[in-house]
């Protein structure tokens, strides 16, 4: 099966699918999650410094036997290291902790603090060869004030994304900037509701595949980048096998009937304060 990439505004290619590892504690389970997907045919891991899990992806690249070249990492920095000459040193740790001399995609995790000095930073360690590509995650208010100031204008953002939220707004916005929109909660946090949809049951008998799969192959036919959750060894293929089929216009305009606004995480100020305040440890 052959995997797709996408190019991004930097002329980098990145593999469009990898393995999330939002929520699995570091440590073995991190480690067989990575291992059991780069046997799959994995080449790219979404983490971030506020998952405490960059030890268990750096611990199992250096496993896997694969060359660094041919696998692509992402990572976020956290709010309480933002700020310009805060967060170049703060990548460096990120750095040690993945056991890599750079980065492939380095992302603002949240909108809040000091974002445009962390994206000084950011593109300071661009220059240093430390971070392949910057991007950001979760930005929206104000999003063209940070665009117009950034020098670097950002490869890739982190939303919330899947069929019943399809972000076409966000993206038309981020279009000139020829950023890449990636999903996450890809396959809505595994809502059952979402996995039982009718509309996707169907195209899930008509191409022989399951729901999980047609959504999946959904977010590849958007253009999107999509890295779902899962430490199941059975999800982990499963989610990867879908470069056999494509979804024509019609069953797109199927899916598309899905769109209801839903999203399952709403910011608020609240949870922007608990952004603000939490520190993940080193
Ligand atoms: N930037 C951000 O703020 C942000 C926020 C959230 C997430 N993310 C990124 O996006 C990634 C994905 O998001 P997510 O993990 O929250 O949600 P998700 O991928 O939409 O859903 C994960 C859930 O789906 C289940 N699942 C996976 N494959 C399945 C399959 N084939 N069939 C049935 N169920 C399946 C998983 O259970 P099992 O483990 O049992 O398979 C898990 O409960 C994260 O890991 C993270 O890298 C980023």
């Amino acid at each position: 099966m052959t995997q797709t990439y996408l190019k991004l505004n930097n002329g980098l290619e990145m593999p469009q699918f990898g393995l999330g590892v939002f929520l699995v504690p570091d440590g073995k389970e991190t480690i067989d999650a990575c291992l059991n997907a780069f046997k799959s045919g994995y080449r790219h891991i979404d983490t971030a410094h506020a998952y405490q899990n960059e030890r268990g992806v750096g611990e199992a690249l250096k496993q896997s036997g694969l060359k660094r070249e041919e696998v692509w990492i992402t990572t976020k920095v956290w709010p309480s290291e933002y700020g310009e000459g805060k967060t170049l040193p703060a990548i460096d740790k990120m750095l040690e902790r993945l056991q890599t001399k750079y980065i492939d995609l380095l992302l603002l995790h949240q909108q809040v603090g000091d974002y445009n000095g962390a994206w000084k930073d950011m593109e300071k360690a661009v220059a240093l060869g430390k971070v392949k590509a910057i991007g950001i995650s979760n930005f929206n208010e104000n999003l063209e004030d940070f665009l117009a100031h950034a020098t670097i204008k950002p490869a890739a953002i982190q939303v919330e994304c899947h069929p019943y939220f399809p972000q076409h707004e966000l993206k038309k916005r981020m279009a000139e900037y020829g950023t890449v929109l990636e999903s996450w909660y890809p396959l809505g946090h595994g809502d059952p509701k979402l996995l039982n949809e009718p509309v996707l049951v169907e195209l899930a008998k008509k191409y022989g595949k399951t729901v999980a799969q047609i959504i999946l192959r959904w977010h590849i036919e958007e253009g999107n980048s999509v890295f779902p959750k899962t430490t199941n060894p059975e999800h982990i293929k499963e989610n990867f096998a879908i470069f056999d089929f494509s979804l024509n216009a019609e069953d797109m305009e199927k899916i598309a009937t899905l769109n209801n606004g839903k999203r399952y995480f709403t910011d608020n100020l609240a949870q922007q304060q608990r952004f603000t305040q939490w520190k993940p440890e080193d």
